[in-house]
């Protein structure tokens, strides 16, 4: 744990976790992570923002220690989940007079997911205010970012936003503001691909507000703090608009090279025309990677053998995952090679029900790719280039 000043009496008390290599026990991390809390000192009350994961909570306890806080008067919750909100119950037990500050609905759910007494909180509403003397807290209710009770803290007068997993990234590192952009801009569009893009007409609403307001700092519950906002929002403007990008991403798998062939000459063909692709063996990519190359891609191609009447089973997990994300691709189809007959094209496209994409037809070969397969794949090409040259993606 590493306790280190923001502005004057402005703490972060984040817990690093360099080793942790999954979240969710379904995102890989790269590059570990960390949970961020907060300690604000007022010259009145103190309060503290979020706590961390429960697997943290001696790293939380020893900075409050280092910090000599006598008493914490309030803790905001600004999200119940777990990672953020574990270490409460242990505060609250450490700080017999501290008060949790939070909205209705994330008092609900923290009462359901954790051991606490009702009677110690205070319900805030959208942008009400908490003092702590010198200090003002304004709260920001800001659903589906990405649970239904999420919100956000904005302190007045040295313009920080926490804005909890909001902005966040998965990025362990010993620096406590941005250092590297590029690097961050990377690692943050990670976590936006796969925590925050199926929330990506919520967190359009919430931009309106935050456009309103000053912001100096964005303080996140993973990952190092913006002192450059900046680039943290510019790129999820761009994250959130309906842009998207000459791009054609081709998850596949294939067990005896067929399917693999098939990925190979239209990755040629669709270079050929202008586009970049982005295929990934889905045996072995990191689906985080997959994720982030759905964020801008127009056009995605599902590549895959028949196993059992249907996708090889991977392909129907990385469907699905890629579905719930709800990218903005626009354009989809299928290709692959079967032996016998199936019902492959028909089960991939019933599980693209959040994206919607516009279907062009699917390329499938029995066994080995031939020349007829081949003009299928050259037909399906132009067919993308057709439709992105349309959206004025490819100039024409
Ligand atoms: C375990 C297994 C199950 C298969 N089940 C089917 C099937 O139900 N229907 C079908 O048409 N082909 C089936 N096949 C045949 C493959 O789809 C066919 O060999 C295809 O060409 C493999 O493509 P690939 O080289 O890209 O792996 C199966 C193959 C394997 C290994
Ligand atoms: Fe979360
Ligand atoms: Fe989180």
């Amino acid at each position: 744990m590493v306790l280190r000043t923001i502005r004057p009496d402005c703490y972060s008390v984040a817990a690093l976790d360099f080793e942790r290599r999954l979240f969710d026990s379904l995102i890989p991390l790269p590059d570990g992570t960390s949970y961020n809390a907060y300690v604000i000192r007022g010259t009145e009350k103190t309060a503290l923002i979020d706590t961390v994961d429960p697997s943290k909570e001696l790293e939380l306890v020893s900075d409050l220690v280092r910090l000599s806080l006598h008493s914490i008067d309030y803790v905001i919750i600004n999200h119940a989940e777990q990672d953020h909100a574990g270490t409460l119950p242990m505060v609250l037990e450490l700080f017999p007079s501290c008060i949790v500050v939070t909205n209705e609905k994330c008092k609900d759910l923290l009462l359901r997911h954790f051991d606490l007494d009702q009677d110690r909180f205070i319900i805030i509403k959208d942008r009400e205010t908490l003092s702590l003397g010198n200090k003002t807290l304004e709260f920001i209710i800001a659903p589906n970012v990405h649970w239904p009770e999420t919100m956000l803290t904005y302190l007045r007068e040295d313009r920080i936003l926490f804005s909890c997993d909001l902005f966040g990234t998965h990025y362990a590192t010993s620096d406590l503001f941005v250092t590297d952009e590029k690097i961050i801009t990377s690692a943050a569009k990670r976590y936006y691909a796969e925590i925050m893009m199926p929330f990506r007409f919520s967190i359009r609403e919430h931009m309106k507000k935050l456009r309103a307001l000053e912001i100096d700092i964005i303080a996140p519950s993973h990952g190092p703090v913006f002192n450059h906002p900046a680039l943290i929002l510019e790129a999820y403007e761009d994250w959130i608009s309906d842009s998207v990008k000459n791009e054609v991403v081709i998850p596949y798998v294939s067990m005896h090279g067929s399917t693999r062939m098939m990925v190979d000459y239209l990755t040629r063909a669709l270079i050929e025309r202008g586009i970049t692709v982005k295929p990934f063996d889905m045996t072995v990519t990191d689906t985080g990677n997959l994720a982030m190359s759905l964020v801008d891609a127009a056009t995605v191609v599902i590549a895959t053998p028949t196993v059992l009447y249907g996708p090889h089973p991977q392909i129907v997990y990385v469907t699905y995952l890629a579905d719930l994300l709800h990218p903005k691709v626009k354009f989809a189809s299928i290709i692959g090679s079967y032996g016998w007959g199936g019902r492959t094209a028909d089960i991939l496209k019933a599980m693209m029900t959040h994206i919607k994409p516009e279907l062009l037809e699917p390329v499938l070969v029995q066994g080995l790719p031939c020349e007829a397969s081949n003009r299928g794949l050259e037909r399906l090409a132009d067919d993308i280039a057709r439709k992105h040259k349309e959206a004025g993606l490819i100039p024409s």
